[in-house]
């Protein structure tokens, strides 16, 4: 599918809109902790991408990505309800995907809510495999799947 959004990087502008989406579409019931100040500082942090997906004018989706020495740690990723099924986030996971094979990083590490089945799908369809269920990881009151993905295997 060709795709009519495009990914960059975002810049402190984008703080807002992305903390938002955050809090309505990832936080939503466990309280709001990734604010735009937050997301403004992970923006200027040499060691983290925060990307965004855009159609024209239009905020369709971010993603935070936290490199370490030889794994990243995918933080956050959403994409706003008018723009889902389209391959937004499918487009965000390929532009981050190629930035490690880049810098020569092949884990990729994340936790997801255990109910969120939309985004456990998401992840099954990338080659995403569970590795673990943590219990009350969320505020003591949601258990999270640990999925990971080694870019070095083919799916
Ligand atoms: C999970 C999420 C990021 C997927 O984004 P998206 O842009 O809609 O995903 P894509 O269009 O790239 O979907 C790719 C594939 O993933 C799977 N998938 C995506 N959403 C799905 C859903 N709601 N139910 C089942 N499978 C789904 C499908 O296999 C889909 O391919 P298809 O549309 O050809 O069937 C989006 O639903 C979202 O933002 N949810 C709220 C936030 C969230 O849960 N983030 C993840 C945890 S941090």
């Amino acid at each position: 599918m060709i795709s009519h959004y495009e990914v960059s990087i975002a810049v402190p502008a984008d703080a807002p809109r992305i903390a938002e989406l955050s809090r309505d579409a990832i936080e939503e019931g466990l309280g709001w902790s990734w604010t735009p100040h937050r997301v403004a500082r992970s923006v200027r942090d040499r060691t983290t991408n925060v990307v965004v997906a855009r159609s024209g004018s239009s905020f369709a989706g971010f993603a935070i990505m936290k490199y370490g020495e030889d794994e990243a740690h995918l933080l956050l990723l959403a994409v706003h309800s008018a723009h889902r099924r389209r391959g937004v986030g499918t487009t965000m996971l390929a532009w981050l995907e190629a930035t490690l094979r880049a810098a020569g990083i092949a884990m990729i590490r994340l936790e997801a809510r255990a109910r969120n089945t939309a985004a456990l799908a998401f992840y099954r369809k990338h080659g995403f495999n569970q590795t673990g269920l943590l219990e009350g990881y969320y505020s003591d009151r949601e258990d999270a799947v640990r999925l990971e993905r080694d870019l070095r295997v083919a799916r």
